[in-house]
């Protein structure tokens, strides 16, 4: 259990978790990390602490460099309990820290943890802290997810420690980018954007162009999950991207299926779309992850979702995923619904009613009657070529 010295007297002392494989329904196939980072200065400080399970790795790590019970400050930019679960484990040991962190912040430790007896000083976008050395900087981050957030700079460092935002769900020995590869790096961020950030894409844009007025030397973005950027002109730039919701040549289409009907307009309309050259992607919701899915749906430029009718319904699981996919509020597709039906359509109706929330360009929706016929399926194809236009 070794710390990461990531630059001259800061050191990465989070925890690896191989073994999770859920967060909060975002399907994490290869596990994440809980990072925290130990500052040595005049006040040594700790910014933010790991979930309660992985506590006793984390100390294990600041024990290498300092005794946990001198820490002065520990700086809680964010208070989800993957982060501030441990944070009663460590102020038993460091009895004398005082927590900073913003009055949202306070209110919500208080309910989550006994926050009796604990130093609890509030901070705001803007204030500074003089630890040494070293000044930290607070950067607003609320609704960046949590009401409570924020991000610690470091000026002198050129260090931004920036919590959940740029962060990744992975489990890796390496600490940085270019250690896991950049490619690699990006996927994984990818995926925790689409799954935990993309419905904040109007915050994001505005807090991209806040902080670019700030112009705050950043050579390196030490992110609460995954690796350390690096080259954070990597990841503001992909974030920049998928925050406009600038799209590939790509057709998303996901289905569920009773008899094979419902398939067999998918695949029929995945040929449509391929053969207009589209990049085609396919799932079926209970057989790939839905974290997956809606990485995928970030940057296509249509979709087509269907569901067969069931007791005169939509397919419980296509409108689990629609639930799922609402609440991420992807922006700029065209969309299409499809399914078939033994005396109904409701399931393919209620699809359209939520593409239409989504406020999707949407085309004619095609439901079809028991099994396709091959003019349906024709049909099925030509809706398919018209999404990949
Ligand atoms: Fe990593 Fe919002 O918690």
């Amino acid at each position: 259990m070794k710390p990461v010295e990531i630059k001259d007297g800061i050191f990465w002392v989070g925890a690896i978790d191989w073994d999770e494989r859920d967060f909060h329904n975002f399907t994490t196939r290869r596990g994440l990390t809980y990072n925290s980072y130990l500052i040595v200065d005049e006040n040594v400080t700790l910014v933010d602490t790991v979930k309660h399970k992985s506590v006793r790795e984390s100390l294990d790590r600041i024990k290498k460099v300092v005794d946990p019970s001198q820490i002065d400050y520990i700086i809680v930019n964010h208070i989800e309990p993957d982060h501030s679960s441990g944070l009663p484990d460590m102020m038993r040991i460091a009895k004398e820290a005082t927590i900073v962190c913003t009055q949202r912040a306070k209110d919500g430790l208080c309910k989550y943890c006994d926050c009796d007896g604990w130093d609890i000083r509030v901070v705001k976008g803007g204030d500074e802290l003089k630890i040494g050395k070293r000044t930290l900087t607070f950067i607003d981050m609320t609704m960046l997810h949590w009401p409570d957030s924020m991000a610690t700079y470091l000026k002198e460092d050129k260090l931004l420690l920036s919590n959940d935002a740029f962060g990744q769900h992975v489990a890796s020995e390496e600490r940085f980018d270019e250690d896991i590869g950049i490619e690699e790096a990006l996927y994984w961020a990818k995926l925790y954007y689409a799954n935990i950030l993309m419905p904040l894409a109007g915050l994001i844009k505005k807090k991209l162009a806040e902080v670019q007025k700030l112009n705050l030397e950043i050579d390196m973005i030490a992110p609460s999950h995954g690796v350390i950027w690096k080259n954070p002109a990597k990841i503001i730039e992909a974030y920049s991207k998928w925050a406009e919701f600038e799209s590939e040549n790509k057709v998303v289409i996901v289905f569920d299926s009773m008899w094979h009907s419902t398939e067999k307009l998918a695949m029929a309309i995945a040929d449509g779309a391929g053969s207009e050259g589209a990049e085609v992607r396919v799932f079926h919701v209970r057989k790939d992850s839905w974290a997956d899915i809606v990485t995928e749906i970030l940057d296509a430029k249509s979709i087509a979702i269907g569901s067969p009718t069931i007791h005169n319904s939509i397919f419980p699981p296509v409108a689990g995923f629609l639930t799922y996919l609402k609440g991420l509020k992807p922006q700029k597709k065209r969309a299409l619904a499809f399914g078939s039906y033994g005396w109904n359509g409701v399931a393919v109706k209620e699809i359209q009613k939520v593409l239409e929330e989504l406020k999707f360009e949407t085309l004619e929706p095609l439901m079809v009657k028991f099994k396709p016929s091959e003019e349906e399926l024709q049909k099925a194809f030509e809706l398919g070529a018209e999404l990949a236009k």
